[in-house]
């Protein structure tokens, strides 16, 4: 029986002929200002997707954040907070900054707890970046208070939400900069790429700079900036993948709904990511199993059955943030999250037998260990 990985990005014939066009014309890359025809294309079909003003290619969602922090005036000094149940890339992006990453806790839903962000706040705050963790918006209202209140800017790492959203405003919109990540298993893919998106023009006109060695026409660097250009051909293929967002989202939202019929009556696993005023764009679905949760890990994995977990070792436990003295911090639903959480196949190329196998597995499993 074929193995059911955890995710699957789904490259059709539009896809490879987009990126074989780009291939055969020889224009590979285009490191102007504005970027190249497939850049802006792709650029242009994220603007009406999130109704910004402005969307900026880049590269990576790594590269993302951190331009998007660069760009903000980010530095030594500073301090910005950010959650520890993430991908690596929300704190490193601080680091790389030379400013301190301050870790704060999460809710029951897994994303940054607005009261623990308010809580952290010092002079030294210059910037928050809540998470929009599988795919699920975090509580913007009030994280966006407290830091209009303190001027503080706010960053939404958006990698892996592109499509979501939050009392009816798309994510990415909901902050000063979002931030999204094309990386292979993400939503809409590029292999690896990202975006920025912002309203504001001096900051747009930044970011832009900051991708092109802070350069408009050529050796004229006006900003610290690196090659975080987007190559054609990967936006080409994002490109094609955007017109595509819709249904994509359609038979994530469907597949969840079939795993959340079918696992609702199983005792010890909760999913805790569905309150009704924001919308899921089912990244990942991740449930939190009372106990277990490795030998639950092992019997789906052995019935073919890609389950994950994201993730095993919070940021801040992480040997590099250890060292830098940060494993002391008590994050305690943090810690449970990252001992307990376990993501199922939600992809839209599973097919229905597929889905059956995802849920018979668990339910199989559950029997047995919770
Ligand atoms: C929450 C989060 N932030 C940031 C990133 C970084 O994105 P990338 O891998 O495209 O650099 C990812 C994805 O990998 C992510 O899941």
């Amino acid at each position: 029986m074929d193995f059911i990985p955890v995710n699957r990005p789904i490259i059709g014939e539009e896809e490879k002929r987009a990126v074989l066009d780009v291939v055969s014309s020889g224009v590979l890359v285009n490191s102007s200002y504005e970027g190249g025809p497939q850049v802006r294309a792709f650029e242009g079909k994220v603007k009406r997707l999130l109704g910004a003003k402005h969307v900026v290619a880049v590269n990576s969602g790594t590269a993302a954040l951190h331009t998007a922090l660069l760009a903000l005036g980010v530095g030594p000094g500073d301090e910005v907070i950010v959650p520890s149940f993430t991908f690596l890339a929300t704190a490193n992006v601080v680091l790389a900054c030379g400013a301190k990453p301050v870790f704060v806790d999460i809710k029951d839903d897994y994303n940054m707890d607005p009261v623990a962000f308010r809580r952290a706040v010092t002079k030294k705050t210059k910037a928050v970046i809540p998470v929009h963790i599988y795919g699920y918006p975090a509580d913007m209202d009030e994280i966006r208070e407290t830091a209009a209140a303190r001027s503080i800017k706010v960053v939404e790492d958006a990698a892996e939400s592109l499509g979501a959203t939050y009392k009816g405003t798309q994510t990415g919109r909901l902050s000063d900069a979002g931030c999204f990540s094309l990386y292979a298993t993400k939503v809409v893919t590029s292999g690896e790429g990202g975006a920025v998106s912002t309203d504001d023009d001096e900051l747009a006109d930044l970011l832009r700079l900051v991708r092109n060695h802070g350069q408009v026409r050529g050796y004229d660097s006006r900003h610290l900036g690196f090659n975080y250009r987007l190559p054609e051909m990967s936006a080409a293929l994002a490109s094609v993948q955007m017109d595509r967002l819709e249904g994509f989202l359609r038979a994530r939202e469907r597949n969840a709904r079939y795993l959340g019929e079918r696992l609702a009556a199983v005792d010890g696993a909760k999913f805790t990511q569905d309150a009704p005023d924001r919308s899921h764009v089912f990244y990942l679905y991740t449930l939190f199993l009372r106990k277990n949760r490795e030998k639950v890990l092992r019997a789906l994995n052995s019935a073919g059955v890609g389950a994950a977990v994201y993730w095993h070792v919070p940021v801040h436990r992480a040997p590099l943030y250890a060292k830098l003295g940060y494993a002391k911090k008590k994050l305690k639903k943090t810690d449970a999250a990252a001992g307990h959480v376990l993501s199922l196949p939600v992809y839209p190329g599973l097919s229905q037998s597929d889905l059956e196998r995802v849920a018979d597995g668990f339910v199989r499993a559950a029997r047995e260990y919770l």
